[in-house]
């Protein structure tokens, strides 16, 4: 038995901050932005967006081009750490929302991880026999997690959902998945929980920029090499790379370890920032329907965060 992809599906808030738009909040340069993440621009929710509306928009997307009837889903995994709540919990609203009942309903905290980390279990589940179609949602809305006076934050996050439909197969789609996690580096980029009734300076995101670059680029060194090992796929039968979009140089990085052309690799970050959990999954969701990523491609997904977590997916799509 083997998993594949079924259907994707994204959604991006209708609000764009520019590099302009941060040049007038925080001492900063378009120039600076540029050149350090690659970033231009991100989408902004709206104040009545949550996690759980724009991971709904995603996933009836994903389910369209799935062709599949919510009844036939019986699992719905949510990557967010963006929950209204501690419960219900997203993907139970999710499922609320989209009519999907009797249904296992859990969130999943991985941080930028998040989309691989739930590929990895929904491929687990199915091979399992637990499941047999299940609706991966992703879904943060990082701009409220950043200090909007935190020049080294604000800059590189933004909001928005992406969804995948992981089915049951016949043939491979599937190939191989991988996820880690080592504790010992948590404090270099974490975001608490607000206290309840207190809100305190120390409730932002924090983040020591240049040493999460530096394990980021290495840790995914390593990441890509032990999935394309375990799949037994050699870099130049890969035909795309669709990485965790964080930064621009980490992405180049990555790449030229793979040896893949630039024009191998999926990247949004320019236009979306950094959007935490699922970055992975819409730039995956790009790439399909945009026509560059066809059936029968090999596709290595990755990422890399807070935790620090990162996983990977080794794909046939
Ligand atoms: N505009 C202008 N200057 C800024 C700035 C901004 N938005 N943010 C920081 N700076 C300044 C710093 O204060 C520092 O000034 P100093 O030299 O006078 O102290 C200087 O720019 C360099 O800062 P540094 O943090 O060393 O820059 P960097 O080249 O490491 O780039 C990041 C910063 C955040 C873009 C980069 O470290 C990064 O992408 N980190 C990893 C993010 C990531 O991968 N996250 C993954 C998990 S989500």
């Amino acid at each position: 038995m083997f998993t594949r992809i079924l259907g994707t599906g994204s959604y991006l808030p209708e609000q764009v901050r520019t590099n302009a738009d941060l040049e007038r909040m925080v001492e900063t340069s378009n120039e600076w932005i540029l050149e350090r993440t690659g970033i231009s621009e991100r989408r902004i929710a709206a104040p009545d967006e949550t996690a759980a509306s724009m991971g709904a928009i995603a996933a009836k997307r994903a389910i369209e081009a799935a062709n599949v009837d919510v009844s036939e889903i019986d699992l719905v995994i949510c990557a967010t750490t963006s929950s209204q709540n501690a419960f219900p919990s997203t993907a139970c609203e999710i499922s609320g929302m989209l009519g999907i009942s009797d249904c296992p309903a859990f969130d999943l905290a991985a941080a930028c991880s998040g989309f691989s980390y739930a590929y990895a279990l929904a491929h687990s589940m199915i091979l399992s026999g637990q499941s047999k179609k299940v609706l991966i949602v992703a879904a943060d809305l990082m701009s409220r997690a950043c200090d909007p006076n935190d020049r080294t934050t604000i800059v590189l996050f933004g909001d928005g959902a992406s969804a995948c439909i992981l089915g049951q197969s016949d043939t491979e789609g599937t190939i191989a998945v991988h996820m880690s996690a080592d504790a010992k580096y948590g404090p270099l980029l974490s975001l608490p929980y607000p206290k309840r009734g207190e809100k305190s300076e120390n409730d932002w995101l924090y983040m020591k920029g240049n040493d999460v670059f530096k394990h980021a680029v290495t840790v995914l060194a390593s990441l890509v090499s032990k999935t394309l090992e375990k799949g037994n796929i050699k870099p130049e039968q890969l035909d795309f790379l669709v990485p965790h979009q964080a930064n621009m140089r980490i992405i180049a990085a990555t790449a030229r370890k793979l040896k893949l052309d630039m024009s191998q690799v999926i990247v949004t970050l320019d236009k979306q920032g950094n959007t935490s959990a699922p970055s992975v999954g819409l730039a995956l969701d790009e790439g399909i329907r945009s026509g560059r990523i066809k059936r029968g491609d090999i596709l290595l997904l990755e990422s890399f965060g807070g935790g620090f977590t990162w996983g990977s997916a080794l794909i046939r799509y």
